[in-house]
């Protein structure tokens, strides 16, 4: 029997201040934050669930962890803790690149996605560290994190990302919201209040009778890696915490800040009753100007700031829904299960207070993405590899491991275009640390096995001629994209021209920390269990 849906109200997730005030001035603002395993409950009907959540306490902590409101311009400071027990709820595949301590326990360590800052402050896979720092990765320096906030407001996220381990304690819970509120550029009289202005943390798990979370613990190609699935897939949705909640509105506007935090799944929202959304950001940027749309893809890890005007609904209800398949674009469609979300409950009558929230038709005015600003150009190959049995094994940027040497150096300052070229059947969420892009061409390749032989031969995209192949089908880039990401999705079968700004996204100027010290950042493919297997590359900023 499955779970009864909208059975839950959505949970309002904590918040927690990363800012202080003095004497009616703001000052940096500390906190701590700890990993603890407790047990959440996702669904009524179904038995506690360990898991592993953010909080201030054991009993604080939640699913998704507390919001962290930044102010721009002021720093946050967070030690996060690992109280995390000597075991972990999943298994772990000892054949990847992965943190394994000698004396046990569970390596974390908390990456701010879409965050400009400082190397030491990323959270690098590298950089890991078990309870009490009782052990630490390679490149662990500090248990207090800065994070400058120097960046124009937005929608980011933090998450886990230890080495070879990313998708399992994702899965285990460590994912939460964090924001930066520039109230001097932002703009002002959006759907505003905790009641009206929500982060939506969207991810898919299955669940056993038990309750607990349910991954598949053999392998594809259990005699190469015995654990490791190429992408986790769960049968239920899960928003903030709960399976398929509902939420009472009003019929007004409301805001909502959607985060994919799935490890594989893509989302192609819409809403049952046709309402639009109007989307005023995308990753951590807002648009130029509102984009209205009925249906928004959110790959993993991307998210989408939207609102939606409910004074305008011709029902009673209006139902979130999923049309994505998995993998996407070209796995199984979605049932019942997975192709709904969330449903809205819609009072009747007018809302309890006027709603004098507006839309403006102009949010905030970014530097357009042109390859005239380019110093260099990178050809970036994402690659898979299969077993005999036809089982994918690992894939491979750059038909490179992890741990060879960095290839990528820009020089900090300086906007780059980097060709993507997807020889694999499956669609990847490419996310560059500290860096934020934008594509702007996507073509298809042409003649495609003449020319992912040539480049499984020589892995260079220039002595392929690829400028030759990719003379395909151009397909359209939303409009709803077209700011500066942090993440985009990159087509089978295309090549996918970024335009990478290595430089402060409003000035053009360079990054106003050092940029160069240990440990760099990385680049990678989001799709956690496709990051824990490779496809995952360092990047070191040069001056
Ligand atoms: Cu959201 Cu390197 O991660
Ligand atoms: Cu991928």
């Amino acid at each position: 029997a499955s779970l009864q849906m909208y059975v839950d109200e959505l949970l309002q997730i904590p918040k927690l201040v990363g800012y202080s005030m003095q004497n009616g001035l703001t000052e940096p603002g500390n906190l701590t934050i700890g990993m603890f395993e407790k047990k959440w409950k996702f669904h009524p009907d179904l038995p506690p669930t360990t898991v592993f959540a953010y909080g201030t306490s054991a009993k604080e902590a939640t699913i998704p962890g507390p919001l962290i409101e930044a102010l721009r311009g002021v720093s946050t400071s967070v030690t996060w803790e690992n109280h995390l027990p000597q075991k972990h709820i999943f298994s772990w595949d000892p054949t990847l690149i992965v943190a394994i301590p000698k004396n046990g326990g569970v390596p974390t360590v908390v990456h701010l996605h879409g965050g400009v800052h400082p190397p030491q402050e990323d959270g690098n896979p590298l950089a890991w560290f078990t309870s009490r720092y009782r052990e630490t990765g390679s490149s662990w320096t500090q248990a207090t994190y800065t994070y400058p906030n120097i960046q124009p407001a937005g929608n980011l996220w933090y998450h886990d990302h230890a080495l070879g381990l990313t998708r399992v304690n994702v899965l285990a819970g460590l994912i939460g919201p964090y924001v930066v509120y520039d109230p001097k550029s932002e703009p002002l009289n959006l759907p505003s209040g905790s009641e009206f202005d929500r982060f939506l943390m969207v991810f898919d798990r299955s669940f056993l009778m038990n309750g607990s979370i349910y991954i598949n613990s053999t392998g594809d190609n259990p005699s190469i890696h015995p654990q490791w699935q190429p992408e986790y897939f769960g049968d239920a949705i899960i928003v903030n915490g709960k399976a398929w909640p509902y939420l009472k509105v009003q019929r007004r506007k409301y805001r909502f800040r959607i985060i994919n935090a799935s490890n594989a799944r893509y989302f192609n929202f819409s809403l049952s009753n046709g309402l639009p959304f109007v989307q005023l950001g995308s990753d951590s940027s807002y648009l130029n100007s509102p984009v209205q749309t009925q249906s928004i893809l959110v790959g993993p890890s991307e998210s989408a700031d939207v609102v939606i005007d409910f004074s305008s609904s011709k029902t009673d209800d209006s139902v979130l829904t999923n049309s994505a398949p998995y993998p996407y674009p070209s796995g199984t469609a979605v049932d019942h299960l997975t192709g709904n979300v969330m449903k809205f409950i819609i009072a009747s009558g007018n809302p309890s207070c006027p709603d004098n929230s507006k839309i403006p038709s102009t949010l905030v005015k970014h530097p357009a993405a042109t390859t005239k600003d380019a110093v260099k150009t990178r050809y970036i190959a994402l690659y898979e590899y299969d077993s005999a049995s036809g089982n994918p094994t690992h894939s491979y940027i750059n038909a490179k491991s992890f741990l060879d040497p960095v290839t990528e150096t820009p020089r900090s300052g300086t906007t780059e275009v980097w060709e993507v070229i997807n020889l694999t059947p499956d669609n990847h969420p490419l996310h560059i640390h500290l860096a934020t892009f934008q594509a702007i061409k996507v073509q298809a390749l042409v003649n495609l096995t003449t020319f992912s032989d040539c480049m499984t031969a020589k892995n260079d995209a220039i002595a392929c001629n690829v400028t030759a192949y990719a003379t395909g089908q151009l397909l359209n880039i939303p409009s709803y994209e077209k700011t500066w990401k942090n993440v985009v999705k990159i087509e089978p079968s295309y090549q996918t021209t970024v335009v990478v700004k290595f430089n402060m996204v409003d000035t053009n100027t360079p990054y106003p920390f050092n940029v160069t010290a240990a440990p760099g950042y990385i680049y990678h493919c989001h799709i956690l269990d496709h990051e824990d297997n490779e496809m995952m590359r360092p990047l070191k900023l040069v001056l």
